[in-house]
């Protein structure tokens, strides 16, 4: 008989796939009303002598059907977790999703590299107010009222006579009424004028350039610019500088530099503004105009940059082509 029984239970076990059929077959062997259970019930009804080894039978039956149950509990176990594991198997050597990496803008890499020489030259960095008044942007320049620069159709004009300012130099006047000569700083930033164009933007930057101290001459304004255009393209760049008028320089130049257009043909492109330092600008800020000269130059970052990195429309500095920003 116990044969028979456990032979069955073994029989059932066989193909059993989870938890749940195992305490099925555990309830129909030993559970109350199972058939351990009931031999066990059985056995008060034999006679004493058989009751006896009857007994020691039956629990050996239990015992048997316990250990088998228990025994296929534990495979059932360590089934369900090695399936649950392997389901949730991470590839640990697979290679990793990469952030794809920002580079420096091209017009702050040449800012950099333009501050950077100035520096060397012992100039200092100043920053100012990109939104102006009509005071340190015209007035105190000796931009009169009737000027075409104060015209609506180059200059954004805010509430409040305040406006955007057209360019760096307004940061002549902001330096000088705070310190007194000599003078010798640069200070670049944005600047903002009604322009579009393939060599103009609405918002483009400049450097502002300015030098105060007794003897300044125009001499020594064309020496630093000349050595700032060789320390800045690498090599013996051909400049010019062409007369030009400026209300806050007497007398004013532009600096024109060779370059390269699309068709390869060679152009003068004009990069900076420049001049001696009108005397009227001096009596804004209180200067002594019989013991002090100086000279200003403002230069366009966009356009140096161009020729610098062979880029032949100012605009695509800003439409944040991806493609065309990578290159740098
Ligand atoms: N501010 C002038 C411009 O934006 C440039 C300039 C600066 C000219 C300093 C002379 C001296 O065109």
């Amino acid at each position: 008989m116990a044969d028979k029984i456990i032979n069955n239970l073994m029989e059932d076990l066989k193909d059993i796939k989870n938890k749940n059929e195992l305490m099925n077959i555990k309830s129909k062997y030993i559970g109350k009303k199972g058939l351990v259970s009931i031999l066990m019930q059985e056995i008060k009804n034999l006679p004493v002598e058989e009751k006896k080894i009857r007994g020691s039978e039956v629990n050996m039956i239990k015992k048997e059907v316990e250990n088998l149950i228990d025994s296929n509990l534990k495979r059932i176990e360590s089934e369900e977790i090695n399936l649950k594991l392997k389901e949730q198997e991470i590839d640990v050597s697979l290679p990793g999703k990469l952030n794809s990496l920002g580079s420096v803008h091209p017009i702050s890499q040449i800012l950099d590299e333009i501050i950077d020489i100035f520096e060397g030259y012992g100039f200092q960095i100043t920053e100012g107010p990109e939104v102006e008044n009509d005071y340190y942007n015209f007035e105190s320049l000796n931009i009169p009222k009737d000027h075409p620069a104060r015209d609506m159709q180059d200059t954004f004009y805010l509430e409040n006579n305040n406006l955007l300012r057209t360019h760096t130099s307004p940061m002549q006047i902001r330096i000088m009424e705070k310190n007194s000569p000599p003078i010798k700083i640069i200070s670049p930033g944005k600047v903002f004028r009604c322009d579009s164009d393939i060599t103009h933007t609405p918002m483009f930057h400049q450097v502002e350039g300015l030098l105060v101290d007794e003897g300044v001459s125009f001499a020594n304004l064309k020496s630093i610019l000349n050595r700032f255009c060789y320390d800045f393209f690498g090599k013996k760049i051909k400049t010019r500088f062409r007369p030009s008028y400026f209300p806050f320089t007497e007398p004013s130049a532009e600096l024109d530099i060779e370059w390269k257009n699309k068709k390869d043909e060679t152009k003068w492109m004009e990069v900076l503004g420049c001049g001696i330092v009108n005397p009227k600008v001096f009596e804004f800020v209180k200067y002594d105009t019989s013991k002090y000269t100086g000279f200003a130059f403002g230069m366009g970052i966009e356009r140096l940059a161009m020729i610098k990195l062979g880029i032949t429309d100012i605009r695509y500095f800003y439409q944040n082509d991806l493609k065309f920003l990578k290159q740098f």
